[in-house]
């Protein structure tokens, strides 16, 4: 079994990433290849890069290590991903390198721009991102912006994305 990490971008106070991550989870149970598991980067209490020398740093770090893969839940702020990605992403280097990556995403275009900057981002810090992606809506997928309710046809893209994710897991696990 691969472990992959379910990352929850966002850490603000009424965020929606739990609801999204817990689908990502529900519906990955499925995938018999995959052991998949929450990685929420509010509980590791991150300092922002370079500010403090927090323990929390380190238990990150060793998270990050012991992962086979990643799957970024993520909504968009302002175009790009949430500021508490980008700190979580820069707090580590080598760990994230030669591991698969998907992006589940939402925002009011489904969360399009901060993907495409994501993509960006973790090809920089050596991770392989697929193809397959669950672009989902705040008008559409959410009951006033807030309750997750998410349309059938994104299971598609997610059970496509999960096996994406396995077959570049098990090839990339080769040349760690
Ligand atoms: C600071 C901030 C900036 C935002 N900018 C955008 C944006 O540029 N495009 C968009 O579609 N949604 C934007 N939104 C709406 C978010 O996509 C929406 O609030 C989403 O729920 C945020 O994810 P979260 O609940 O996990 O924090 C923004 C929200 C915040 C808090």
């Amino acid at each position: 079994m691969l472990k992959i990490g379910v990352i929850l971008g966002s850490t603000r106070e009424g965020r929606v990433s739990p609801q999204v991550g817990e689908w990502v989870l529900k519906n990955g149970e499925s995938n018999d290849e995959l052991a998949l598991e929450l990685v929420d980067i509010k509980a590791y209490d991150l300092p922002f890069l370079g500010t403090a020398d927090a323990p929390g740093i380190a238990q990150w770090q060793a998270k990050i290590a012991e992962l086979d893969g990643f799957i970024f839940v993520t909504g968009e702020y302002n175009h790009s991903i949430p500021a508490s990605l980008k700190n979580a992403l820069d707090l580590a280097k080598a760990e994230w390198a030669n591991k698969p990556a998907g992006i589940v995403s939402y925002g009011s275009l489904g969360g399009a721009r901060a993907t495409e900057h994501l993509r960006g981002i973790v090809s920089e810090l050596q991770m392989a991102d697929v193809r397959s992606h669950t672009a989902m809506s705040m008008f559409t997928d959410f009951e006033k912006w807030s309750v997750f309710k998410p349309a059938e046809m994104h299971l598609a893209n997610l059970t496509t994305m999960f096996e994406q994710v396995a077959r570049w897991g098990r090839a990339l696990k080769t040349i760690r």
